[in-house]
């Protein structure tokens, strides 16, 4: 291939629960259908901190690391959807190209079932990249295949319209995306903090109401009480045991809950079985989303101009700090690493 080098650098998990180390790996030429994508960075999702956790299952060793941002670097036989150099993003469900989730479609994630971004080339099929907007950079790029797309797939699924109301939970980055992605779609946004310093973050991005979770842990009436008793068009759900009851509450009639945290902690969650009846309510769960999605994201913010919010970014050798930094809840918006 030419002017690409023979071997390069992978961060690699050796096995559950380990920390990725360095590795060399021979660099193979893309087959028929298939890119080499050069990765310039990925970004911290609270499912990449269950990962590097070792709690989920897949092939030892493995690269971690769903987000992935990078230009193309060569093209297999047969490829036209992209060229060489152009800006790409790798695709969270490499094999969900387009249409409603099925079990076929969702099998693979990157990092998970199949090695991931953390790596300085990735081999993937054409079909599973999508060009990014000209405006961002990479790292604000590698925001996009998981927490972006989920906040993107939620309000669609809610079919969000001009003068909805939608609710963001936490400043973390599926929440702060909501939060840009409402106001573009015209929507009013209540967001929702345990931090004023952190609500003043996304006041700063669009939010127009900002409800402290410490003050008002009965959330759900402030947002009835700002809506004028009607409750949101959208809540969108982080939390889940620990939030789904008060989101079905904060819901408006005909509404949607969408389903997409789990923050909370692993377990169920009590909801008000007698109130999503009687108010309609719409609970979907959300699994990211497809190709086409992410491609109807990245047009949105290319005609928007958002940039997806970023508060740390590291070297892809600090990973442990970036796992702190995550369960500390230090972040707002996005963790970025860069790879070298
Ligand atoms: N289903 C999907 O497709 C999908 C995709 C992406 C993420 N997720 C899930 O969505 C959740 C958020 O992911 P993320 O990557 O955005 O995480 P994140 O960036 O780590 O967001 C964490 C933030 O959420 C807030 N928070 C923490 N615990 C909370 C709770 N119990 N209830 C409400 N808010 C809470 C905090 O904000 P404050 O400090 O401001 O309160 C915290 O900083 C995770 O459970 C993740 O697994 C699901």
């Amino acid at each position: 291939m030419t002017g690409l080098p023979d071997r390069y650098s992978a961060m690699m998990i050796s096995e559950a629960g380990a920390m990725p180390e360095l590795v060399e790996r021979p660099l193979v030429a893309p087959g028929p259908g298939e890119v080499v994508v050069r990765m310039r960075a990925t970004t911290m999702n609270f499912h990449d901190l269950v990962n590097l956790k070792g709690l989920i299952r897949g092939p030892w060793p493995r690269v971690p690391m769903s987000d992935g941002a990078g230009e193309i670097a060569a093209i297999g036989p047969g490829v036209r959807r992209v060229a060489v150099g152009d800006r790409v993003n790798t695709a969270f469900h490499p094999t969900w190209l387009a249409g409603r989730p099925t079990p076929a479609r969702k099998r693979h994630i990157l990092g998970d079932t199949c090695d991931g971004c953390l790596q300085q080339y990735v081999t993937i099929s054409a079909e599973a990249v999508i060009k990014v907007p000209a405006h961002l950079s990479d790292i604000e790029a590698a925001t996009l295949p998981c927490a972006g797309l989920t906040a993107w797939s939620s309000l669609r699924e809610g079919a969000c319209s001009v003068g909805d109301v939608v609710v963001a939970q936490g400043t973390g980055g599926v929440s702060l995306a909501v939060v840009q992605l409402a106001k573009a779609h015209g929507a009013t946004v209540i967001l929702t903090s345990r931090s004023d310093a952190k609500l003043a973050v996304g006041a700063t991005l669009g939010a127009d109401h900002l409800v402290n979770t410490t003050q008002f842990p009965e959330w759900h009436l402030v947002v009835r009480e700002l809506t004028g008793g009607r409750g949101a068009d959208i809540v969108v759900d982080v939390g889940g045991s620990t939030s789904l009851g008060r989101s079905v509450q904060a819901c408006a009639m005909d509404g949607t809950v969408a389903i997409v945290g789990v923050l909370g902690g692993f377990g169920g969650a009590e909801i008000p079985v007698g109130v999503a009846m009687m108010a309609n309510i719409h609970l979907v769960g959300i699994t990211v989303g497809s190709v086409a999605d992410h491609e109807d994201l990245c047009r949105t913010l290319e005609v928007t101009g958002i940039r997806p919010y970023v508060s740390h970014t590291l070297a892809w050798t600090e990973m442990p700090e970036a796992m702190r930094i995550m369960e500390a809840n230090e972040h707002i918006g996005k963790i970025a690493v860069t790879i070298p």
